[in-house]
């Protein structure tokens, strides 16, 4: 069978866009090596006129965040009939509301740190008392977080009452939605999934990293991090871990691939941190790692991407 002309979407105007480029330029690189007629498509509002003019036989989404991981993008090729990889519009944008997935995580009985939500508008009517109920309904310390965003813009972690307000309204310059949630002190793994309706886990992979958090500088700085394969935890941990990253998956109507984080609590529970439906595929990067620790090569994990997607366009 002939192989379909893929175009890699990349860039974009989201905050992640300079890690998208990368991503997508690995892709990009990954799929030419593997015999596709491949090419790059920087996301701007031309999108339409590109994709009609170039005519692929499937998109490779390769952006993050908004506008590319948020079911935007997803949508346009649905209107245009064209075959993408990843999750669909559903999926795409509950996970990338933290807030929207945390409330399915509580309903479906998935372990996720207790949160409270706060929108721009209740919050800049009294800053002071929402400020105090969050500290009396969850205490100390918590973290801060927009709900739609990545790579930690705008995150803080909270240990006392004073520089609650200031992280609130640091968040706020980044969403008009906001959670906070629980600190949860543990081991920080990530689970990446694959598969369509059948899906399975692959290895997990344990974060290490000298800073306060899995920041933007961490996850980006060469020797900042560090990835164990598979996470110093028990096996029957990993294993419930795993399970947990499928649950997810499904629950979520991701599609093709995900990648979970967690904080493995001391009594081993794996709380949920968030989904993200295009992990990162840079050479720093998670899921590639995880993939290759089972045995799948970069070009063929981008290989069966791009099949998934064909695989559920035929179901
Ligand atoms: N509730 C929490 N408890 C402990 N650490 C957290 C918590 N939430 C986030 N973190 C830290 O912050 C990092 C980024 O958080 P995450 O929710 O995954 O957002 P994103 O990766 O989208 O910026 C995590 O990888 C972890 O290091
Ligand atoms: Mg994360």
């Amino acid at each position: 069978m002939s192989k379909p002309k893929v175009a890699v979407l990349l860039g974009g105007r989201s905050k992640e866009r300079e890690v998208s480029l990368i991503t997508g330029g690995e892709v990009y690189k990954a799929l030419i090596q593997g015999g596709y007629p491949a090419f790059k498509i920087d996301l701007d509002e031309n999108l339409v006129e590109n994709l009609k003019k170039e005519q692929p036989g499937i998109v490779f989404i390769a952006l993050h965040g908004r506008c590319g991981e948020d079911g935007a993008v997803q949508g346009v090729l649905e209107i245009l009939g064209i075959p993408y990889t990843g999750s669909g519009v559903l999926a795409s944008a509950i996970s990338l509301n933290k807030v929207a997935a945390k409330r399915m995580f509580k309903a479906e009985g998935i372990p996720t740190a207790e949160f409270c939500a706060l929108t721009q508008r209740v919050f800049k009517a009294n800053r002071l008392k929402v400020a105090k109920e969050l500290a009396d309904s969850l205490g100390f310390p918590l973290v801060i977080k927009p709900a739609s965003e990545g790579s930690t813009f705008g995150m803080s972690i909270v240990k006392d009452e004073k520089p609650l307000l200031g992280a609130l309204e640091e968040a706020f310059k980044y969403d008009d939605e906001v959670l906070a949630e629980k600190f949860i002190e543990g081991t920080e793994i990530t689970v990446g999934v694959l598969g369509n309706d059948e899906p399975w886990p692959l290895p997990t992979l344990e974060i290490t990293h000298s800073r306060e958090m899995y920041d933007y500088k961490a996850k980006y700085t060469a020797g900042m991090s560090g990835h164990i394969i598979p996470a110093r935890i028990s096996k029957e941990r990993r294993e419930r871990a795993q399970k947990e990253a499928v649950r997810v998956h499904r629950v979520l109507y991701c599609s093709g691939f995900s990648r979970v984080d967690f904080i493995v609590s001391s009594d081993g529970t794996p709380y949920v941190l968030e989904v993200n439906t295009i992990p990162g595929m840079t050479p720093l990067s998670l899921f590639p790692d995880a993939a290759r620790a089972a045995g799948i090569e970069f070009p063929e994990l981008i290989e069966k991407i791009v099949e998934f997607a064909l695989e559920k366009r035929r179901l």
